[in-house]
């Protein structure tokens, strides 16, 4: 087991000796800790020096990835071998990106993205040149994307980060919920004539997707759309074709893409149209690369430059040996608001596992809960927390150093507040300002929080290609460290499972029996009060 290994105990070890220390002395001790302990790729700088590390902890979080075989799995990721080992796939999530051919099952995947990268292209083209348009004869507004959890919250998080790119005047909305509020609310503003549907789903059989899909049918046909008008109002973007043929989307309307494509890594594939359509095709390619050049980043720095190596490391270093169980997400950064949302998938459902590779239950801590919010808004919400609060968290900051929206000082402002939390955060107070009396208990700040500093210079798709790619890359880098499949998510079906069959007990009014006393209880209460 990972913890009676060499390098773990070392680790232990290192952290028994430093642990008391407190980070704004390992500042005072070392001019060059920022220099140390930062690292810069492209436009993307990643400050790690605010967390308790020194030269020899990174030297031993080094041994740890290597003892581990980082390197190796780097490259078993990248060429396409079969990493996902429930599943017996591979998670060629690098391939959508990259240039170069990768060959999978013998055969080169290369041309297969090419082709459904034109058809997207083609696509685009046609309905932002109204050379596709409603059944009425007016261009497209609105494209509605309904999907849920990878077919979702990727393309959500990236169509609202981008929002600066959009010039084509569509507006994209997002419907993946079962409560029918969401959709309801939104297609209340739409008109059918100029309203394009993308069901996207890699699996074409998601409840709530399909659920959503048939409604926003019934919808078109109900408000003047016909069914032979649905064709040229609905596309389908999945790797199961019967399922979407039946579902009366025809081939010709559909966008492949492949079991080898993860869900929660899939918006780099057609999962991604609805970028397109929002940002343009040049954009979407633009983010395409910023990813692309991450994974070169990834697959050819030395492990101690690598970002996602470091960022993964850290995150080792608070979760396994400082007994860090909640991260938080915190962009200073109004377009990213979907960020925490989107690495909550990113990170929990791919690190969310208790059994090794090897079906070993494991005695280590893995994924902690991701969570966040825009940074200034969270400052008077949760911050008191991590201020006075009992928790030890560690926390992402991020921000660009330019904005696309120039109001007064806005901008000044909100990195003053980026960098006065990392600093307060840090330091704590525990006297008055000038430092002659203490403070009464309920106004000492402890600090010694750890946190990451992430700076970019522009929020621009290239970069944001970048940071995403960073953020799976350190997911992997976790997993491989925790010997675990970041890659499968079988905790996920039981739920659904159950949801069916209680669907269906849900449809008579009789009382529930055949559940605990607790969901018996619930249903019927439910079924008493539901109304008509
Ligand atoms: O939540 C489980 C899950 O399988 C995710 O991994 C996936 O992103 C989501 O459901 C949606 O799946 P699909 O794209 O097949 O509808």
């Amino acid at each position: 087991m990972l913890t009676r290994t060499p390098a773990w105990q070392a680790l232990h070890t290192h952290h028994a000796a430093i642990s008391k220390t407190k980070l704004c002395d390992l500042f005072q001790k070392d001019e060059q800790r920022f220099n140390k302990f930062s690292l810069l790729f492209n436009d993307i700088l990643l400050d790690y020096s605010k967390h308790p590390v020194t030269d020899e902890t990174v030297t031993l979080l080094l041994k740890l990835a290597q003892q581990q075989d980082l390197e190796g799995w780097i490259k078993r990721l990248i060429r396409g071998e079969r990493v996902n080992n429930t599943e017996h796939r591979a998670a060629l999530h690098s391939a959508l990106r990259g240039d170069d051919p990768i060959f999978f099952d013998g055969k080169d995947v290369l041309p297969d993205v090419k082709n459904v990268l034109q058809q997207m292209t083609d696509f685009t083209n046609r309905i932002h040149n109204g050379d596709l348009k409603g059944y009425s004869g007016k261009p497209f507004r609105d494209i509605v994307n309904i999907g849920i959890g990878g077919s979702d919250l990727g393309p959500l998080m990236v169509t609202e980060a981008l929002k600066p790119y959009n010039k084509t005047g569509l507006n994209t909305h997002f419907i993946s919920n079962l409560d029918g509020a969401q959709l309801s609310e939104t297609l209340k503003n739409l008109n059918p004539e100029t309203t394009l549907f993308i069901i996207a789903s890699k699996t074409f059989t998601s409840q709530e997707t399909m659920l959503n899909a048939r409604s926003a049918r019934e919808w078109f046909v109900a408000n003047g759309g016909t069914e032979t008008a649905v064709a040229g109002h609905f596309v389908a973007i999945s790797t199961n074709v019967q399922a979407v043929e039946k579902f009366g989307i025809s081939a010709k309307n559909m966008f492949l893409f492949w079991d080898w494509v993860g869900g929660r890594y899939s918006l780099w594939s057609a999962i991604g149209l609805s970028i397109a359509l929002c940002v343009g095709m040049e954009n979407f390619k633009q983010l395409l690369t910023g990813a692309k050049e991450m994974d070169q980043h990834f697959s050819n720095a030395p492990l101690a430059h690598n970002l996602p190596v470091m960022l993964g490391l850290i995150g080792i270093w608070q979760i396994n040996f400082f007994d860090v169980k909640t991260h938080v997400i915190l962009p200073y950064d109004q377009s990213l608001h979907r960020l925490p949302a989107y690495l909550q998938q990113l990170e929990m459902e791919s690190n969310g596992k208790c059994v090794t590779r090897d079906g070993e239950r494991i005695d280590y801590s893995t994924s902690p809960v991701i969570w966040g919010e825009q940074g200034v808004n969270g400052q008077h919400a949760f911050y008191q927390l991590f201020h006075q609060g009992t928790q030890r968290i560690s926390a992402d900051f991020l921000a660009s150093c330019q904005s696309h929206y120039s109001i007064a000082d806005h901008h000044r402002w909100l990195l003053a507040n980026f960098f006065a939390q990392t600093e307060a955060m840090m330091n704590g107070r525990h006297s008055t300002e000038n430092e002659k009396e203490a403070l009464p208990p309920y106004k000492v700040i402890p600090g010694n929080h750890a946190t990451t500093s992430i700076l970019f210079k522009k929020l621009d798709p290239k970069t944001l290609g970048s940071l995403i790619a960073l953020y799976e890359h350190k997911v992997f880098v976790q997993s491989v460290i925790w010997n675990i499949n970041p890659f499968d998510q079988w905790g996920v079906e039981l739920g659904k499972q159950l949801a069916e069959k209680i669907e269906k007990e849900l449809k008579n009014d009789e009382s529930t029996s055949s559940h605990d006393s607790s969901t018996n209880g619930l249903m019927d209460y439910f079924k008493a009060n539901r109304g008509d």
